[in-house]
């Protein structure tokens, strides 16, 4: 990503928190995120978009995934009757769910030295990243106690936020987490949305560099 895709993407993602979110900490948010990295940070130190701006690109492709299936999967159920749930979650939900719902990402890639074998087998140094977690309280739960020294959280977002790795981030068979997890899949369609939308961006839409 150039610089000035990077800067463009800041300049999107400001624009999104701006035109959809009306919350109280929506301008508290966008200072602390001058702060940190997060418009220039990776998605992931060695998977999709781990490259700087990554993490900004990552979470606008879930906001821009989620308003789609909202429009198109989950609308039509709910007004068909098909769907269990009878309330489609508001955009500005979605919006605070998906675009903030990896700010547990902040800071925490490093760039780094690092080896691998050339094409004639030899150690070659690289630079990668590695993780420092400062703050190691979890993944979800950790973004969403961060947007909340901010701003409110809805019940709904802040279960979708908590849940969007979904089984990805699973204890054993039986635990206390996964039954969380299920019924957190049967009180908000939110929770559904932005786990499959941060599946199909991870997935379908977002590429690994070969460092
Ligand atoms: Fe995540
Ligand atoms: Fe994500």
């Amino acid at each position: 990503m150039t610089t000035e895709q990077i800067q463009a993407n800041k300049e999107r993602f400001r624009e999104l928190c701006r035109t959809y979110i009306k919350r109280d900490g929506v301008e508290a948010i966008l200072t602390m995120l001058e702060k940190g990295d997060f418009y220039v940070a990776p998605t992931s130190s060695k998977f999709h978009l781990n490259e700087p701006g990554g993490l900004c690109l990552h979470s606008m492709n879930v906001f821009d995934t989620a308003m789609k299936l909202l429009e198109h999967v989950l609308k039509p159920a709910v007004e068909s009757g098909v769907s269990p749930f009878t309330t489609l979650p508001t955009a500005e939900s979605v919006a605070i769910s998906t675009l903030f719902h990896d700010f547990c990402k902040i800071n925490l890639y490093h760039e780094a030295e690092r080896f691998k074998k050339d094409e004639n087998d030899r150690w070659v140094k690289y630079i990668g990243y590695q993780i420092r977690d400062a703050f190691p309280f979890g993944h979800g739960e950790k973004s969403c106690f961060l947007i909340e020294r901010f701003m409110r959280l809805t019940t709904d977002e802040l279960l979708a936020i908590r849940w969007h790795m979904g089984m990805f981030d699973m204890g054993e068979q039986g635990s206390s987490q996964r039954f969380s997890f299920y019924r957190a899949l049967e009180l908000s369609p939110l929770v559904s949305l932005v786990h499959s939308a941060d599946m199909l961006s991870s997935n379908l839409l977002e590429k690994t560099t070969e460092l």
